[in-house]
């Protein structure tokens, strides 16, 4: 069986623990090699299943296994050089790098090496399901879009596009307020550069990576769930299925229960009409809190019983070009984008799509290099970008 990993995210507090956990469960049972992993600073896997946990790697029941990283000691131990590479980006206003000592910041950064550990993890092979326990949200945002930031910036000061980056130092500048960094730390950023890249590969990759969205029926939540959701995909992670948490029976025979009740239906139903495309489990609110095994495996039984529970198909036409009348057109899926939002520049090499403060950095093929953006639109939950390509490329060549 080919490896998996399982992403949970959500606002915090919503279940995004308890649920990972009771999937690591349902995967252990079935026999297969199982991992869970804590991203999440504040971890809490030894809580929930009440034995002890910590950076290593520990067996709680057969084939059930559970970690809870440390990004600190992952960047001092195993990944120094990676984190010396990233440490020579410094002043930079873009990139939000502040140097403190021999130490630096990008907010969230550290969070960079939890993925790395994670790859590794996976590329061991050693582990059929790897299921990761996440940040709230905004950090997993933040996490996730880390690995593609790095790659373009490292991609354009390797060794491999020393020739390109002089020519771009002026552009990279600009964009980023950086300073090049010395030829040393130059040949380091090769190597960290296959590194992050094979890390977008793995997680982009909607065979290996599904991302799952853990929320509850209530109006903040619901908000969020659809922004992180756009946001994902717009970074193109498979997001493949939603999960409400603490759900109220319809009849509770309480008045102010049933109250209740009947609000968290109004925001189900929204998730729900959201959510069209994507299988929308729901999770009982229980009369205690999550904790010990015994707890886990109910979870799992009352919620978690779908034989294909780990086999969920995903859209495959996230991302694709067509090619139109005088050049191609560049559709990316992003639900939930409004067009007065999306922000789109087309660079020479690259196409920047920009949500708020999230941007997508899409390499272009090599046919659009010089090609013009005609124009970009939100169409059913998808932009549509437009490029003409030059119309005396033939000739030039
Ligand atoms: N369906 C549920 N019924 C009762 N308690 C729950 C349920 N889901 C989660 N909890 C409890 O709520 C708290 C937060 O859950 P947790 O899974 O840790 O959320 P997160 O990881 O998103 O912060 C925990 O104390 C947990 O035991
Ligand atoms: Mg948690």
């Amino acid at each position: 069986m080919e490896s998996r990993i399982f992403i949970f995210t959500g606002k915090g507090g919503v279940g995004k623990t308890s649920t990972a956990a009771a999937h690591a469960v349902r995967s252990a049972r079935e026999g297969a090699d199982t991992l869970l992993v804590s991203a999440d600073m504040a971890h809490n896997l030894g809580d929930i299943f009440q034995v002890e946990a910590d950076g290593k790697v520990r067996e709680i029941a057969p084939r059930l296994s559970i970690l809870e990283l440390d990004p600190y000691d992952l960047m001092r131990e195993e990944y120094p050089q990676i984190n010396r590479t990233i440490g020579n980006l410094s002043g930079s206003a873009g990139l939000g790098i502040d140097r403190i000592g021999d130490s630096f910041m990008i907010p969230g950064l550290e969070n960079l090496f939890s993925l790395l550990k994670i790859r590794d993890l996976y590329l061991s092979g050693e582990y059929a399901r790897i299921f990761v326990d996440c940040a709230p949200t905004g950090e997993t945002l933040s996490l996730l879009k880390l690995p593609e930031l790095l790659s373009w910036y490292v991609e354009k000061f390797s060794p491999v596009g020393r020739f390109m980056t002089r020519a771009l130092t002026p552009v990279a500048k600009l964009r980023y307020h950086m300073e090049l960094p010395d030829n040393a730390a130059m040949d380091e950023f090769g190597q960290t550069y296959r590194k992050l890249l094979k890390l977008q590969e793995i997680l982009k990759d909607p065979d290996i990576t599904r991302v799952r969205l853990v929320c509850t029926p209530e109006r903040m939540v619901v908000e969020e769930t659809r922004r992180s959701y756009m946001y994902l995909n717009l970074y193109h992670y498979a997001v493949d299925s939603v999960f409400i948490n603490r759900v109220l029976p319809a009849e509770t025979g309480n008045d102010f229960m049933d109250r209740w009740s009947r609000i968290q239906q109004q925001y189900i139903a929204e998730l729900e009409s959201v959510f069209t495309d994507l299988p929308v489990t729901k999770i009982p609110w229980f009369a205690e809190e999550v904790q010990g095994m015994e707890a886990v495996e109910r979870l799992c039984d009352d919620a978690l019983a779908d034989p294909d529970l780990f086999d969920r198909p995903v859209r495959g036409d996230n991302e694709f070009y067509t090619p139109i009348e005088g050049g191609y057109s560049l559709t990316v899926r992003i639900p939930g984008a409004e067009q007065e939002q999306v922000q789109v520049t087309l660079h020479e090499l690259d196409l920047d799509i920009r949500i708020r403060n999230y941007v997508r950095s899409i390499p272009l093929p090599g046919v659009l290099r010089g090609a013009e953006m005609t124009d970009h639109q939100i169409r059913d939950g998808a932009l549509v970008v437009s490029f003409r390509l030059r119309e005396n490329r033939e000739t030039e060549k």
